[in-house]
């Protein structure tokens, strides 16, 4: 049984919280490059965090203003209770709320299905990202 809580936020005032979640699973858990992890893009996007009643973080993701979703992370061991997939629908919302009619991520390949199941689809072959095999997958929104 899960208790988490989605909250909308800025680098700005929980970096400590995003970047931490960030650290364990993209540098220490899948060894992705420290300088490949923080890009210029963070204090230009709206972030999502997942907390426990406690209020510690569980997993992020962010929204680019250029509709692209990044960086959806969960912690190892709170997997498949359901976290990824409510914070992914915050992004959407957020993205809907922003008047976006189209948005995009570079998917981990072995995501794709976790992705396709939230209506993104495939655009296009197999690239390589900070060493890890990416596809590219779109999500049209309907005007609301
Ligand atoms: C991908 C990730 C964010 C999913 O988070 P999660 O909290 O485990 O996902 P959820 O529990 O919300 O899963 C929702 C559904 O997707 C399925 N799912 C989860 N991860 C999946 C995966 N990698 N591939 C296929 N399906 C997956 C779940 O089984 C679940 O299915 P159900 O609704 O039928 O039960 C998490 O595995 C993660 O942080 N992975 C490491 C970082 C990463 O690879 N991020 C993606 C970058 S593109």
């Amino acid at each position: 049984m899960s208790d988490f809580r989605i909250r909308k936020t800025r680098w700005a005032d929980d970096r400590e919280a995003l970047a931490g979640i960030r650290r364990t699973v993209f540098i220490d858990e899948q060894h992705v490059p420290e300088d490949m992890e923080w890009d210029e893009h963070d204090d230009d996007s709206v972030h999502f965090l997942a907390e426990d009643p406690a209020g510690q973080a569980l997993g992020c993701v962010r929204l680019l203003p250029s509709g692209q979703i990044s960086r959806l992370s969960v912690l190892l061991e709170r997997r498949t209770e359901g976290i990824g997939r409510a914070l992914l629908d915050a992004a959407i919302a957020e993205a809907r709320a922003q008047g976006l009619r189209e948005i995009f991520l570079h998917a981990q390949t072995h995501a794709t299905s976790f992705y396709e199941a939230a209506g993104f689809l495939v655009d296009g072959g197999i690239f390589v990202e900070a060493g890890i095999p990416h596809r590219l997958m779109v999500k049209t929104l309907d005007p609301q």
